[in-house]
């Protein structure tokens, strides 16, 4: 029974929810005391699927399967009762000691787990003490937030002290000053042997795993430091673009109410909450990605998810700025995406806190309920600028939301769509429908990848085909570079669409065991797309060859992501180039030569600095915003 003793499975079967590992198979919805759904082990049309999580049992009344968390595992993975067990443990964090590499991780995760739990207790335990915590506790009674609340997210303050956390747990935990800083807790001075608190006069939010366990910190000051918030460095326990903060408090309302609410604000989160919107997570400053919209479905059955970004200009830019993989996201999981707009242009939590007729809860209440879609949003969005009432108005208007109309997958859609956008800006159908069609023939949208040989042959020629490739292959060489490679890809789409897809399916195994199950495993996902399994074999080969040059994973990864990145730029400039021949007008062309002025800048900063490649990276994103380049 290697790693597996008769404590490890009690344990595991403790902390393992069934609700919550049958959920990541089978939306569950509430009936009385059990949930039911349908069953994963026949095929039902009306669910018979019951799980009882008091008892911690599972059974279908179609088909008469039955048993336990355990048993769910072994019947849905085909594995045996052990590595049921195994696979559990790591799920829920119970120590197995398989082999010493295992337990060291094992051990740093946990050990680190239990410094983010203890933390929390400190703030906590400091934030109600009535000495030192009174200035933090009259910051939340000022913005409304009862103790109820206040318990619920573990808030917590963080004193002056320069040491106060790093004493406290070098007691408490026994851990020695380099430990904590590598958790992110404390920092050393550079050049010296002296740490020092990273939090430090803050109301601290600490920000759970789906399981409830502290990960993180975001700690607001309360003041006006001239930083908001100092949030945890990323670590072995906590990622950003995988986690969202409130996710644990939320889940059982989302599944309850069929669909979820997400905000920027670690505060619109816990008003919404307060208010009772309890079914709020938020992002963690990032834009929403993949990995987070497969996390949030897990637990809606309609997949309804609200997106609610601030009303000022930052917010709406992060909509903007997410929009294309909002889209591509909603579309991949097949996702009902809405988007809110807050009511009198404040953000949730001020919209929440107002006493405005039109605002409040119930304002915000509305505002939910006549939540657009994410695809009106857009076409809304990109003729607001422009008064449709004229003539000039309206073929401007025509112009820009073609690409948009275009780019809607399902032909019936796209023709409704049409269909009303015609009538909204009164131009023929026959016109907008023939725009529409012309500018998917010209970009050759909906044709399969290998039907466009003329653009292949114009791409320029830097090769970011093999660039991507490359850092596929590192997918491949070991379980850590799987893990880092899944973490450092979580928001970055692969320009080609073959490539990309097999990024997702990679990204979408979930972890690496060993190279032939993994092999396996991703054969098996990708059969079904032929274009994706012929170039398995590329991808094998370029493993094989990275490999065999036995070069660090990081020096591999630059050089990818730099070619990448040079590829980009090149694109971007031959783009707006054309643009330029098409004389598109005074104004618009010193705008777009200013555009090329400052690819070229970033381009000799990548030359002179290659290391900065995640600098250049931010600046060329920063520059292309909106403009679909
Ligand atoms: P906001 O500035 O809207 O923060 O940034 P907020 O949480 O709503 O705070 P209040 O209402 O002004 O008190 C939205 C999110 O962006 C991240 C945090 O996750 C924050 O919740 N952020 C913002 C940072 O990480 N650092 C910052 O300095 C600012
Ligand atoms: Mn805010």
């Amino acid at each position: 029974m290697k790693g597996v003793n008769n404590e490890v499975i009690s344990d595991v079967r403790n902390r393992a929810k069934i609700t919550d590992i049958v959920s990541e198979l089978v939306v569950l919805k509430r009936v009385g005391n059990n949930f039911k759904g349908l069953c994963p082990f026949h095929n039902e049309k009306t669910p018979s699927f019951y799980v009882n999580p008091e008892k911690g049992i599972f059974k279908c009344f179609g088909c008469n399967e039955g048993g336990d968390v355990f048993t769910f595992v072994q019947k849905t993975k085909r594995i045996d009762f052990l590595d049921a067990v195994r696979d559990l443990a790591q799920k829920t964090g119970v120590q197995l000691l398989d082999t010493a590499a295992d337990q060291a991780e094992y051990d740093r995760r946990s050990s680190m787990l239990l410094l983010y739990q203890q933390t929390a207790e400190y703030f906590s335990r400091l934030l109600m003490d009535s000495q030192q915590g009174a200035v933090a506790r009259d910051y939340l009674e000022r913005r409304g937030l009862d103790d109820y609340t206040i318990q619920k997210f573990k808030l917590g303050y963080a004193p002056p002290a320069w040491d106060g956390l790093l004493n406290y747990l070098s007691e408490a935990s026994k851990a020695s000053p380099e430990t904590l800083a590598e958790a992110g807790l404390v920092r050393r001075k550079p050049d010296t042997n002296q740490f020092y608190d990273l939090f430090r006069n803050r109301l601290m939010i600490p920000i759970h795993d789906e399981q409830g366990r502290v990960i993180a910190f975001g700690g607001r000051t309360m003041g006006d430091d001239q930083v908001k918030y100092i949030n945890s460095p990323e670590s072995a326990i906590y990622t950003k673009g995988e986690h969202l903060f409130a996710l644990h408090q939320a889940k059982d309302s989302i599944r309850e109410r069929d669909s979820v609410i997400v905000v920027e604000g670690y505060f619109d989160a816990i008003t919404a909450h307060r208010y009772g919107f309890t079914n709020t997570v938020a992002t963690l400053g990032t834009a929403l990605t993949e990995r987070q919209g497969k996390l949030l479905v897990r637990f809606t059955e309609s997949r309804r998810v609200f997106l609610c970004f601030d009303a000022d200009a930052a917010g709406q830019k992060a909509i903007d700025r997410g929009m294309e993989t909002l889209g591509t996201i909603a579309e991949g999981i097949g996702i009902e995406m809405r988007v809110i707009k807050v009511p009198e242009g404040k953000d949730p939590d001020e919209c929440l806190r107002s006493t405005d007729s039109s605002a409040g809860p119930t304002g915000f209440h509305e505002a939910v309920q006549n939540a657009q879609l994410l695809l009106d949003y857009q076409l809304e969005k990109s003729i607001a600028q422009v008064d449709v009432h004229t003539a000039g108005g309206k073929i401007e208007a025509a112009k820009l939301v073609v690409p948009i109309l275009a780019g809607i997958k399902n032909a019936v859609a796209r023709g409704e769509y049409a269909r009303t956008w015609s009538m909204r800006l009164a131009v023929r159908e026959e016109d907008l429908l023939t725009d529409v069609a012309q500018y998917r023939r010209q970009r050759k949208i909906g044709e399969p990848e290998t039907a466009r040989p003329a653009i292949a042959k114009n791409a320029p020629k830097v090769g970011s085909n093999e660039a991507e490739l490359q850092l596929l292959a590192l997918y491949l060489q070991s379980s850590q570079d799987y893990d880092l490679m899944r973490r450092r890809l979580a928001d970055q789409r692969l320009h080609d669409a073959v490539y990309q897809r097999m990024k997702e399916a990679m990204d979408g195994l979930g972890r690496f065991i060993s190279a032939e199950d993994f092999w396996a495993q991703l054969q098996d996902r990708l059969a079904p797309d032929l274009e994706a399994t012929q170039r398995l074999w590329d991808l094998s080969a370029k493993a094989e060859e990275i490999r065999q040059q036995k070069l660090p994973i990081s020096v591999i990864l630059k050089d990818s992501e730099s070619r990448i990145v040079r590829e980009k730029l090149i694109r971007a400039t031959n783009a707006l180039s054309i643009q330029i021949k098409q004389k598109p007008g005074e104004e618009e062309e010193e705008k777009l030569s200013l555009m090329i002025l400052q690819l070229k800048g970033i381009e000799m900063e990548l030359q002179r600095a290659p290391d900065g490649i995640e600098e250049v990276k931010r600046k060329l994103d920063d520059l292309l915003v909106g403009t679909k380049l």
